[in-house]
């Protein structure tokens, strides 16, 4: 048996990435466990989410904190009672502080509505669609200290279509992010992601749940990560 990588889940809204974990550890296709869900943010459904698969929910409200470091040591103390290994930011409407980034080195991972680096920051699938690329996607990655830049994991492409809005573009990136976040902290559960500078190098696995192909295939090789 695979061993399950313990995570803790932060999110401001609805968390359906999150319900994306939820399923897949439910149907057996990723061997994690959360150990909490945690939301600055009362009202975020995600916490109503994870109160319906008895996953612990917390909520710390970060008004009331003198400095953003002072919020993010309750945070990181938090996340350490509760054992967690790996940080999953799932929406989560807060920038890290250092402090956090450092307690939490190479275990943070996002994930981010556009193909990095083009389109940082907020609403990605907005700007795409502004900007009118033809296609944009999801980017799940390592967190640095810059915005949206860290080591990339996967990325999936999706199709920017002619009579799209920005909520159908959002909606058809959703699908994408539900498919590719499982399958990264999947891959960092098996021990298979080694970061190289900027890159991420995927380890080969015979065996495993994420076996599958994760890149559209490229001729004459048959290579699955
Ligand atoms: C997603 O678009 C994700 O890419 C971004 O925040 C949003 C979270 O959506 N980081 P949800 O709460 O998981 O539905």
């Amino acid at each position: 048996m695979n061993r399950k990588v313990p995570i803790g889940v932060l999110l401001s809204g609805s968390g359906t990435n999150l319900q994306a974990i939820i399923d897949a550890i439910e149907q057996d296709r990723l061997d994690a466990e959360i150990r909490t869900v945690f939301s600055n943010r009362e009202n975020a459904y995600g916490l109503t989410r994870a109160r319906n698969h008895g996953i612990s929910a917390a909520v710390i409200d970060h008004r009331g904190f003198a400095s953003r470091e002072d919020y993010d040591r309750v945070l990181v103390e938090h996340l350490e009672g509760q054992g967690v290994e790996l940080v999953v930011l799932a929406g989560f409407m807060r920038l890290l502080s250092p402090f956090f980034i450092h307690s939490f080195a190479n275990r943070i991972i996002n994930i981010h509505p556009s193909l990095s680096p083009a389109f940082p920051g907020l609403h990605g699938q907005r700007q795409a669609s502004e900007y009118g690329v033809r296609f944009t996607g999801c980017t799940v990655h390592f967190v640095s200290e810059g915005c949206d830049e860290g080591p990339i994991i996967i990325q999936a492409v999706v199709p920017v279509l002619p009579d799209d809005t920005e909520e159908t573009l959002t909606q058809r990136i959703l699908v994408q992010e539900h498919r590719i976040y499982p399958r990264a902290i999947q891959l960092y559960s098996e021990g298979r992601l080694v970061i190289e500078g900027r890159k991420v190098r995927v380890i080969r696995g015979d065996v495993g749940r994420s076996n599958v192909m994760v890149n559209p295939p490229i001729p004459g090789r048959s290579e699955t990560l």
